[in-house]
């Protein structure tokens, strides 16, 4: 396996603005957002990374279980239904890699040449995904890292052959509708007729099961969503008191979507050095951090018909639990 990897944070968007500054500039915008708020996607530098690999192997988070029993399964299927000699696997957010190894293995278990390009925001996923990779001379890794829609415009490049592209564990649950909408299309956007996308979606579910694995009994999900404000009074010379705030994590059914947030235990002020400002927060005063959109099969199937693709076979864990949807491209179809 022969493995490289591509840095596109240092100059992260057309305007110039490095990762470091569009980091501040969210930060700002989000704090000054009614309710506060951060995105999620800052949740990953080192030590993020690594709790959530953390939180995957508790008991309550049933996502990476059930997902990894399905890509077990379905390995075998899938390069008979995704065709070409050689294949380029394109990953968004693969974290540590270990149901990307399920995919992989199963095409290079079918006598096919990979190349693998795995984008992430975090380096550290990269790492961590380094070492879980099947050791074979017919893959290699380009990995790149990058926000999704950078690396993929980057990845397309790259690629000459047929793609799958990967959007696994439930990551397009942190879009709203209309974010999903407008992020599939660009995949879409960025795809040939031939090739085939899979997206893993977490179904509606008893709303026990789903703010457990959420509120998991050992912390983890409390410790990783407090490293995101360790996060920023490093990056960003904040004076966040990590004691100060309380993880809440709720189903909201009308939305239909888990919640985290941090919440204020007592009237505070957080003064950030990079933004040369402070910021006042009231008791109780909730800091918004991440939405995990639960889907019926009904929404899928709109979902894909919506955007331009054709919805090809869904492969579910045995608690139909999450499933992970196998989608081909319909071209010449406009957004509906
Ligand atoms: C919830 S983890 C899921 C990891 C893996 N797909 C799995 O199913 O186990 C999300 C991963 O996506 C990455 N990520 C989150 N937002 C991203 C973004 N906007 N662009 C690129 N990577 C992102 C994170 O660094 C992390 O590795």
């Amino acid at each position: 396996m022969q493995m490289d990897i591509v840095d596109l944070t240092a100059n992260s968007s057309a305007t110039g603005v490095d990762a470091h500054e569009q980091f501040a500039l969210d930060v700002l915008t989000g704090l000054c957002s009614s309710p506060k708020q951060i995105p999620a996607k800052y949740f990953y530098d080192d030590n993020g990374s690594r709790l959530f690999q953390q939180i995957m192997h508790q008991e309550e988070y049933y996502l990476s279980r059930a997902e990894l029993a399905i890509l077990d399964a379905a390995q075998h299927e899938l390069p008979k239904l995704v065709e070409g000699e050689n294949i380029d696997i394109i990953e968004l957010g693969p974290g540590d890699g270990a149901k990307s190894r399920l995919v992989i293995s199963g095409f290079l278990r079918a006598g096919r040449s990979v190349n693998y390009y795995p984008i992430d925001i975090s380096a550290k996923a990269l790492d961590l995904l380094a070492n879980n990779l099947p050791k074979d001379r017919r893959l290699s890794v380009h990995g790149i890292i990058a926000d999704y829609t950078q690396g993929l415009r980057y990845a397309r490049a790259l690629s000459g052959n047929r793609q799958l592209v990967l959007f696994l564990g439930s990551n397009i649950g942190n879009f709203d509708t209309c974010q999903s909408q407008a992020f599939l299309r660009s995949v879409w956007a960025s795809l040939a007729a031939h090739d085939r996308l899979i997206v893993g979606f977490d179904l509606k579910k008893d709303v026990a099961t789903l703010t457990s694995a959420y509120n998991d009994s050992g912390g983890h999900t409390r410790a990783f969503n407090l490293n995101l404000l360790r996060r920023i009074n490093k990056e960003l010379g904040a004076d966040f008191d990590l004691n100060g705030f309380q993880h809440f994590g709720v189903y909201n059914p009308v939305l239909g979507a888990m919640e985290s947030y941090l919440l204020s235990v007592r009237v505070q002020e957080v003064y950030i050095a990079a933004l040369e400002r402070s910021f006042g927060f009231e008791e109780f005063e909730p800091l918004h951090l991440e939405y995990s959109f639960k889907f019926l099969e009904q929404d899928i199937e709109r979902l894909c018909d919506q955007i331009g693709f054709g919805l090809e076979r869904n492969f579910y864990d045995p608690k139909h639990y999450v499933v992970d949807s196998l989608w081909s491209v319909h071209k010449n179809k406009s957004l509906s």
